[in-house]
């Protein structure tokens, strides 16, 4: 490998040597496979082309000081894959499994694990996708999960630094009875045009309100939300925002810095109230929110009033990242030691 700039790493995908895959064929989940080939080969007729049947997961891993390699809440997950299985009729690999084709894929990559110093990490993305021919909208009989990894920067121009967000009305991720509880494909592709809107207007992503009424606060693009006022941390609890384990850690963490916590519905409103505000999740990390613009009410709510990530996003952001390093005790046992 010819020598890499890991401090300039950007959020994208780099050839590694390894994936891993299991078959799922007449209806069992068989042998964990080792493969170097980039491309899958595939039947035309396969659901995951045509219906959508088709569900991914993000987590990391991270190069400490000690040289040890962690991997970050990792059943979490797998538990979320499980769900995402349960919502679109396509079988759950177990946790064990799961667990299995992470570690070996990382393993089996490990020359590709930025180093401590350079902030960066190891993106893991395990996908599950249909992979049987149907032509009438059925689930499929077979499947393949596939695990490969590829280092990473930061998800945000900037990395730890504020960003602002647009709220777009006129298209919907998801619906409450929905996908949006899920990480399934088809929430993207329904995300494309409303995340092209916002970057095109020079904003870092767009801003979803509740799909029913545009009264409450979604999320922020691919993470969630939080905002900080009166040494609580608000989250929003809603039937369309994928669960984010980064969200789950924070909650934790808020906690252990002697915070309350809230996850209940946000009106948008409260936008105005809040002394700092977050956009979270694996890749993103936490991205504090300078400001959220209204484009059609032609409103802004200014959050980060002098354009700087405000202390609870800074203590939140250096804990997180000294667990995921190694630098402070796993309290929780939320890391998996891989080496
Ligand atoms: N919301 C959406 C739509 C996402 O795609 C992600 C990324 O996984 C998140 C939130 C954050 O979830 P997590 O913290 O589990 O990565
Ligand atoms: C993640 O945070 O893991 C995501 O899935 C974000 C995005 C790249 C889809």
């Amino acid at each position: 490998m010819k020598e890499q700039d890991w401090t300039n790493l950007a959020f994208g995908y780099m050839k590694t040597d390894y994936n891993v895959r299991i078959y799922y064929r007449n209806g069992e989940w068989g042998e964990t496979e080792v493969c170097s080939e980039e491309t899958i080969p595939m039947h035309m007729a396969a659901t995951c082309l045509h219906y959508g049947q088709e569900a991914f997961e993000g987590l990391k891993a991270f190069r400490g000081k000690d040289l040890r390699v962690r991997v970050f809440r990792l059943e979490e997950n797998a538990l979320r894959l499980q769900s995402t299985c349960r919502g679109i009729l396509m079988p759950e690999l177990s946790t064990e499994r799961f667990r299995e084709a992470v570690l070996k894929a990382v393993k089996l990559n490990e020359r590709f694990i930025p180093p401590y110093e350079s902030g960066a990490s190891l993106y893991i993305r395990p996908l599950l996708v249909g992979t049987g021919a149907q032509v009438g909208v059925h689930p499929a009989r077979e499947y393949l999960f596939i695990t490969f990894v590829t280092p990473v920067g930061p998800y945000y121009k900037g990395g730890f630094s504020a960003n602002s967000y647009a709220i777009i009305r006129e298209y919907d991720r998801s619906a409450p009875l929905g996908t949006g509880v899920y990480k399934v494909g088809g929430n993207y592709a329904a995300s494309l045009r409303a995340s092209k809107k916002a970057h095109d207007l020079g904003y870092a992503s767009e801003f979803y309100l509740d799909a029913k009424e545009k009264k409450y606060i979604d999320e922020c693009g691919a993470a969630n939300f939080f905002g900080i006022k009166d040494n609580t941390y608000i989250t929003p609890l809603s039937a369309s925002i994928l669960p984010s384990i980064t969200n789950k850690s924070l909650m934790q963490l808020a906690q252990d810095m002697g915070m309350k916590v809230e996850r209940r519905p946000v009106p948008k409103e409260e936008l105005q109230t809040f002394e700092e505000a977050g956009a979270c999740g694996t890749a993103a990390v936490i991205s504090p929110i300078e400001r959220i613009d209204d484009l059609e009410k032609g409103t802004s709510y200014v959050i980060a009033k002098d354009g700087k990530p405000g202390p609870v996003c800074t203590k939140l952001y250096n804990m997180l990242r000294a667990i995921q390093y190694g630098d402070e005790p796993d309290k929780h046992g939320w890391v998996t030691i891989v080496n």
